[in-house]
């Protein structure tokens, strides 16, 4: 039987979500219905609202949650009724060629629920949600894949350990599966938002030495050295490349430069400074998201060929959630990755707009909806 439950729309391009009434189905095959019980407010929910994604409008905003499943369809047995789960975007397929060769965390399957959820009530009631991320969690109640749920254990706190569906997955895979970061390796993170924040707790977890933090907010670089930062660097004050440099080789003696360079800001001027601010034979790691008209300008080929090394870009943080959602919780539960410190503030479904309002000042990492 459909459900109705409260959750936040956006309706028009460029104009405030909306909390309304929509229709939840029951599970069908391969789905399962999930009580919300958290979510953060991503940047990626504004680009939505704003059109930057695409024009599929309305959407059901929210995808960094956690929940309890309340219904799974019939041939449903990776989760069951009761579970606590963080949901995830990449629910692996197990098909495709990037599945078969054993790279699932590049599936280009990836599910989502196949029916879809839809507005319940105003004169465009019935039309279907496009759910973001193909989750939809700023909702008492959400239809997903069951692929899309991953059991974690119960007793941790929901609001902390569900900004591992998004952000801080994002930033902690970065760095530690993407970039490969361990004990006796440098890093150095460009972008201190919830992602590079998230990479920076990620390198110390690793046992990474130096970490530096790089910003152009010093408000950043304060919450970055509470996460782990060794050093930071205020790049609007000095070059970060020739400081990176010369903190390495402080550390580590004829280090050029660090051996992990994560940009977690998703442009060309601090890609490149990501670059050059590699020792040789190091690797890079774009996770910032550039828009489609970015380019790298002046870079000589010779550069790329000559310092060797590795050009990645890292998606989700080339996460499994079945391998990393359950060992990044037990961290969080043993007290060795705290991921309280990236909730800023719990808030209710009615104050989605204030986050995003909040989003532009910087002191806020996360906030995160309660349902
Ligand atoms: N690859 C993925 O899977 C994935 C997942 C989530 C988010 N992202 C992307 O990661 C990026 C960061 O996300 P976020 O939530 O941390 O954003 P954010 O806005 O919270 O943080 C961005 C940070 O970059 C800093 N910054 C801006 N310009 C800078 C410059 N020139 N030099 C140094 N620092 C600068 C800002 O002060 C801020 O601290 C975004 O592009 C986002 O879209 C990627
Ligand atoms: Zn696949
Ligand atoms: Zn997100």
């Amino acid at each position: 039987m459909t459900q109705q439950v409260k959750a936040v729309v956006a309706r028009v391009k460029g104009a405030p979500v909306e909390v309304v009434t929509i229709n939840v189905p029951d599970p069908g095959p391969g789905e399962a219905v999930v009580k919300v019980l958290s979510c953060g407010v991503c940047h990626t929910d504004l680009h939505y609202r704003e059109g930057g994604i695409n024009d599929e409008f309305p959407f059901l905003l929210g995808h960094e949650a956690s929940g309890v499943v309340e219904a799974v369809g019939a041939d449903v047995t990776s989760v069951a009724v009761g579970d606590f789960v963080v949901l995830n975007w990449r629910a692996v397929c197990g098909e495709c060629r990037a599945c078969r060769r054993g790279d699932l965390q590049y599936c280009f399957n990836t599910h989502n629920a196949k029916q879809r959820m839809t507005l319940a009530e105003g004169p465009d009631a019935g039309t279907e949600l496009s759910p973001a991320l193909g989750i939809g969690a700023f909702a008492e109640k959400t239809l997903v894949a069951a692929g899309q749920c991953t059991k974690v254990d119960a007793s941790a706190r929901p609001a902390a350990v569900g900004l591992l569906g998004c952000g801080v997955m994002a930033g902690i895979g970065a760095a530690i599966n993407t970039g490969g970061i361990t004990r006796g390796r440098s890093i150095a993170v460009i972008g201190c938002g919830g992602v590079g924040v998230a990479a920076i707790a990620g390198a110390a977890l690793a046992g990474a030495s130096p970490v530096i933090a790089v910003d152009i907010d010093a408000k950043k670089l304060a919450k970055a050295r509470e996460m782990g930062a060794t050093h930071t660097v205020d790049s609007s004050q000095c070059d970060p490349v020739a400081e990176i440099k010369r903190i390495c080789g402080e550390v580590y003696e004829g280090a050029e430069g660090a051996d992990v360079v994560v940009e977690a800001v998703g442009r060309p001027e601090t890609w490149k400074q990501a670059f050059y601010a590699r020792d040789l034979a190091g690797t890079v790691v774009l996770v910032g998201v550039p828009t489609p008209d970015m380019k790298v300008p002046d870079l000589p080929l010779i550069d790329v060929f000559g310092r060797g090394g590795a050009l990645k870009s890292s998606w989700y943080g080339d996460c499994l959630p079945s391998r990393d959602f359950p060992m990044l919780v037990d961290l969080y539960q043993q007290g060795r990755l705290d991921l309280d410190a990236f909730v800023t503030e719990e808030i209710g479904i009615d104050d989605i707009e204030a986050a995003f309002a909040k989003m532009h000042h910087g002191d806020v990492l996360r906030s995160v909806v309660i349902l």
